[in-house]
């Protein structure tokens, strides 16, 4: 299974994503890997600061470190060079493309939504980073996003300061720490939410092409 996690928009978690979800089917006992396409080497960095059980390669050892792999998680970086998203998202059973609620992320999300459905290519958005407090704005903007006919994982990945914890230790989310050690209180809450996307994928990616991604792009927005 060959996923992508990519985006035009910087900072909307698209190596937190990878991560985690690599975490989640790791734990699975999946053999799991991420390739690391970002110039800045995020998700190198991620596991090398930590001990993040599977491993992370560069897009120069891809080919050869990938080859035993059962789930290829590809983390792209922000990117509104249309080449570069299309090669970054060519091939993949599924590309997923995290967007936080505020407006500008979902017309970004709804321009290369527009450009993966032109490629025939199967993708779905995430929406991240959303604040307890403000819920609203999560659901606005999912509804804005369906009624451009995007796919839209069902729950949000919650605003937690844990998954700052996690990527300064360089762990997953459930083993977030505070300076003293103490284990933060929300991480189950984090991990959880990413199981749930984990598993909402097997689902999509089974599921034949003409159920998904029938955009209709001449909405308007009103996220
Ligand atoms: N759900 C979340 N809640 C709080 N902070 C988060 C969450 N997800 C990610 N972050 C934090 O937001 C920052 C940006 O996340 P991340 O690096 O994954 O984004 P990115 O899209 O990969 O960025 P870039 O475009 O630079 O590659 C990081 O400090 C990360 O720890
Ligand atoms: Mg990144």
């Amino acid at each position: 299974m060959f996923i992508t996690v990519c985006g035009q928009k910087g900072g909307v978690a698209k190596t937190c994503t990878s991560i985690h979800l690599a975490s989640v089917w790791h734990t699975q006992g999946k053999k799991v890997c991420i390739v690391d396409a970002d110039k800045n080497r995020s998700a190198l960095a991620y596991s090398s600061r930590g001990n993040i059980p599977f491993p992370v390669f560069p897009v120069s050892s891809a080919a050869k470190g990938t080859r035993d792999a059962e789930i290829v998680i590809t983390d792209g970086q922000a990117s509104s060079d249309e080449e570069e998203l299309k090669h970054l998202a060519y091939g993949s059973d599924l590309v997923i493309i995290p967007t936080t609620p505020k407006a500008r992320s979902v017309e970004l999300t709804v321009e290369l939504a527009s450009l993966l459905n032109s490629q025939k290519v199967k993708h779905a958005v995430l929406i991240v980073k959303v604040d307890s407090r403000k819920q609203k704005a999560a659901f606005q903007a999912r509804a804005a996003l369906l009624k451009f006919g995007l796919e839209v994982f069902d729950g949000f990945i919650p605003l937690l300061s844990a998954f700052d914890k996690a990527e300064a230790s360089g762990n997953a989310v459930y083993e977030a720490v505070d300076d003293l050690g103490r284990s933060d209180p929300r991480r189950m809450t984090g991990w959880s939410a990413y199981c749930s996307i984990a598993s909402q994928i097997s689902c999509l990616i089974s599921k034949p092409s003409s159920d998904t991604n029938s955009s209709n792009n001449q909405m308007p927005i009103s996220a």
